[in-house]
């Protein structure tokens, strides 16, 4: 069987630890070959390193793929974001709250439809493969359905996907509200259909405070204590009015995470989108726990949600991932985020490097996600999703990356001009994805 072994070459670039925020990389954080290498097989890299070397060492009769003149890098990884939601990007002109209620809640009902879900499942993923994104953790609906289509496509493409239903009982449009009890029972049958089947995982997925009652909270502490494998996501403190109202509705709690910790909701595999208007103390508590906080630079600026202080939580210790959060997102590309990123930060005086904003959407997040024994880096035996850019993709990429100087130069010129388009082939599981 020749089939599923394949011999990459081109340009590699994979992380192998945090290079840290300074202009250089941290001494051994990268591994870079010019003209390298990727032997892989049966969806697994085999080896990696300098083209000469790696060809020695492979079959002879293994198929060439000539990627010279691109880069390789693993697959990009997005901790946060919402597949239904993917038709109400760019709806305009609201801050959070209003924004649920006008434009995400209407659109997130007609999920109860499984042929919709599938649909728009479907386009989701196919999209998310052409930005190079290859694992996310995902937010399906409140609708069971939802989660079944989501991790049905996952499964026929071949991806390694995180999801899970949305529970909320409370303020919000009777379609989308889990009956008493409900939610918790529909949540641990998806769980029992689809955690660790295949290359998926189940993440319970409470929307956030003020849609859940307690009981629902509660009830949702209680699966994760009983199964600490599974993971969480849900959102924290993203806006003015969200963190007021959860004051509001949970008096008795000193601070908006004082809710999650008070349900026993904050552990190493749970993911706070936001994470905004933190203090220290609270980002303190969150790195003690080993949470981590999705970093959603370009949904934040669209909902004019606030600047996140990404050194903050560094110096707190606090694990961060970067997300684009679609559908208040704009970009569903991992470049696009980075873009964003690098723009937040520069309005707090702490601009992204390039080799930093790389290293967080490969490795970074993988290791947010307690998921870089198999992705996020290339290493024998690590699983083979990878993305291939062209960093000549559009003239303007073409004239801007001929006059760099580095790899680094031509990393940020790739982050700052790059998309969808610069993204050559994408591969899953040891196969390039054909759509
Ligand atoms: N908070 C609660 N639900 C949502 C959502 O769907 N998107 C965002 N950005 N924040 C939320
Ligand atoms: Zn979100």
């Amino acid at each position: 069987m020749t089939d599923n072994r394949y011999l990459l070459r081109g340009e590699v670039l994979s992380f192998t630890d945090d290079p840290g925020e300074g202009d250089t990389p941290a001494p051994s954080s990268i591994n870079h070959y010019l003209d390298g290498a990727l032997f892989i097989e049966n969806g697994c890299v085999k080896d990696i390193g300098h083209y000469q070397e790696v060809v020695k060492h492979a079959p002879a009769n293994i198929q060439h793929v000539d990627y010279r003149g691109k880069l390789l890098m693993p697959g990009f990884i997005d901790p946060h974001i919402h597949y239904a939601q993917l038709d109400i990007m760019a709806s305009y002109g609201r801050q959070l709250l209003d924004w649920l209620n006008e434009y995400t809640f209407p659109e997130e009902c007609r999920f109860s439809q499984r042929a919709y879900a599938d649909e728009v499942a479907s386009a989701f993923l196919d999209q998310l493969i052409d930005a190079g994104t290859t694992t996310a953790q995902v937010f399906c609906t409140s609708h069971p359905n939802s989660v079944d289509a989501f991790f049905s496509a996952s499964q026929r493409r071949g991806m390694r996907m995180l999801a899970g239903k949305v529970l909320m009982d409370r303020h919000g449009p009777e379609a989308l509200l889990d009956p008493l009890g409900g939610g918790i029972i529909e949540s641990e049958r998806l769980i029992a259909d689809w955690h660790d089947r295949d290359r998926l995982s189940y993440s319970l997925t409470p929307r956030f405070a003020p849609t859940s009652s307690r009981e629902q909270l509660d009830a949702t502490g209680g699966v994760l204590r009983n199964a600490p494998e599974l993971y969480l996501q849900t959102h924290l403190s993203e806006n003015a009015g969200e963190i007021a109202w959860v004051a509001e509705l949970f008096p008795d709690c000193q601070d908006y995470l004082a809710v999650y910790e008070h349900f026993d909701l904050v552990g190493p595999r749970s993911t706070f989108a936001h994470g905004i208007h933190l203090d220290q103390n609270m980002r303190r508590r969150l790195a003690e726990r080993g949470a981590n906080i999705a970093f959603c630079p370009s949904s934040n600026l669209f909902l004019g949600s606030g600047l996140f202080d990404r050194l903050a939580c560094r110096d707190a210790g606090l694990k961060i991932s970067l997300a684009s959060d679609i559908g208040a997102g704009t970009e569903l590309s991992g470049l696009g985020s980075l873009k964003a990123a690098y723009q937040v930060g520069q309005l707090l005086g702490q601009p992204l490097t390039a080799w930093q904003g790389f290293y967080q959407l490969t490795l970074g997040n993988a290791r947010a996600l307690h998921l870089h024994h198999a992705i996020g880096h290339f290493a024998p035996g690590s699983e083979a999703d990878l993305v291939v850019l062209d960093p000549a993709a559009t003239p303007l990429l073409k004239r801007r990356t001929a006059r760099t100087e580095s790899l680094a130069e031509r990393l940020f010129a790739l982050m700052i001009l790059g998309d969808e388009r610069a993204v050559h082939a994408t591969w899953i599981n040891g196969q390039e994805y054909q759509g």
